[in-house]
């Protein structure tokens, strides 16, 4: 399972260019103290140790301990301001692949500053304005304190909600080589899921139960186990209008921030009843049982970039429109 617990945020090989686990002080000593004594190209890409609670790493830190990229221009997450969208019509629906596979998921697992989800191959999504296929990798979570503490990396007009879904795709053309995919700066596309809490529901929705009943099983940093309940994508993503969203280009939102991600932020969230949020916050460790609980995982708001989406007016409204006003003419001519 080692070779495993290297995953994170891009890949599903563990990638050189991605960082070592925050095993905040203890290894991350000794990481870099090997760096040190033998600096090597690997080394210095894989020496970066970040973290999301302590200062001495923490988010702030990261445009100087991770300069290259996390101290770039096109930086994630950012605010979207709704009104500055401008409209894209090329901004079309995805089709997704794999995605209604209630075999798909593989692995759940707790890397020490998220918990991801690998998939097996053959999951893809493409159109939505994507230059080409993408071969989709993980999905992965971040999320405040509960639903009482927000903790989605993008917000929206200043909104935060309590929680977001990253789904990570590599473009096919590199075959799941995220080294390859990070050198384009389109390499990888990134699918943004809020998560709202679902009000006077306990338990809801059943896929959101059937995840979540394995957080018990992944609670220190390293734990890994395989999906075995029949749960989909789609089924996870369920209720989200997935023609609806924010376009822009970005990077990751992690060390080493390369900005190669083309982001696609939904704006409809993902209903999840608050028991369910709750538990993310209170039974992750960023560690091991005697360490912190996994707490406000997400990365700071950064620069703002130029946001597209899709043309406000769809000929469909267009039409109904006239068609009342029409209607409401032809009423009034009659008095
Ligand atoms: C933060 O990291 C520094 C340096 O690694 C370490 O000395 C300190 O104990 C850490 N603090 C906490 C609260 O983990
Ligand atoms: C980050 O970028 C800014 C602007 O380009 C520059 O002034 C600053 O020195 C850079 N900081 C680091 C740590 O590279
Ligand atoms: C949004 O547009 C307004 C008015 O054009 C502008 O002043 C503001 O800087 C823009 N904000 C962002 C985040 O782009
Ligand atoms: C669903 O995914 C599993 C695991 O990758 C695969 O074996 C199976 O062929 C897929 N089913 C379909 C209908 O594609
Ligand atoms: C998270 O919430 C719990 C329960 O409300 C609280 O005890 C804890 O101090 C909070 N932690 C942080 C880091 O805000
Ligand atoms: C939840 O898991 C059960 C048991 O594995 C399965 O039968 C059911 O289809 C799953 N439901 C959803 C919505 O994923
Ligand atoms: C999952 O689905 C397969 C085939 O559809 C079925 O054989 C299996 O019992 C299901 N497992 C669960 C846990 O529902
Ligand atoms: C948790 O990790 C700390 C620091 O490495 C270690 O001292 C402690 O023994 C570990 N506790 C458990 C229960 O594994
Ligand atoms: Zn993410």
């Amino acid at each position: 399972m080692r070779s495993i617990k290297g995953q994170d945020e891009a890949g599903q090989q563990t990638p050189a260019w991605k960082h070592l686990h925050p095993k905040m002080n203890f290894l991350t000593i000794i990481a870099v103290a090997v760096c040190v004594l033998a600096p090597s190209a690997d080394c210095a890409s894989n020496a970066i140790v970040w973290c999301y609670h302590n200062s001495s790493c923490s988010d702030a830190t990261w445009p100087l301990i991770s300069p290259l990229y996390c101290n770039g221009t096109r930086q994630s997450p950012i605010n979207i301001v709704s009104a500055n969208a401008t409209e894209d019509e090329k901004l079309t629906e995805f089709s997704f692949q794999g995605y209604d596979n209630r075999s798909a998921l593989a692995t759940i697992t707790n890397t020490g500053d998220t918990v991801k989800v690998n998939f097996h191959a053959g999951v893809k999504v493409s159109g939505g304005g994507l230059s080409e296929s993408y071969d989709s990798l993980q999905f992965h979570l971040h999320w405040g304190n509960g639903t009482a503490q927000p903790g989605s990396e993008h917000t929206v007009d200043g909104k935060r909600f309590p929680m977001e879904l990253h789904i990570v795709n590599s473009k096919s053309t590199y075959n799941t080589n995220t080294n390859l995919a990070v050198q384009d700066s389109e390499g990888l596309a990134a699918l943004g899921f809020f998560i709202e809490e679902l009000t006077g529901e306990d338990d809801q929705p059943a896929s959101w139960k059937n995840l979540t009943s394995y957080l018990s099983s992944i609670s220190n940093a390293g734990d890994i186990t395989t999906i075995q309940h029949n749960i989909s994508l789609d089924d996870l993503l369920s209720g989200v209008n997935r023609a609806n969203y924010y376009r822009y280009l970005g990077s990751l939102t992690t060390p080493t921030c390369d900005e190669a991600v083309v982001w696609t932020v939904f704006k409809e969230p993902i209903k999840v009843s608050k028991n369910l949020i709750d538990l993310f916050s209170t039974s992750m460790r960023i560690k091991n049982s005697t360490s912190p609980l996994m707490v406000n995982v997400y990365r700071g708001i950064q620069a703002s970039q130029p946001v597209s989406t899709q043309p406000k007016a769809s000929s469909s409204t267009k039409s109904g429109y006239s068609l009342s006003l029409m209607t409401f003419a032809l009423i009034m001519a009659r008095y």
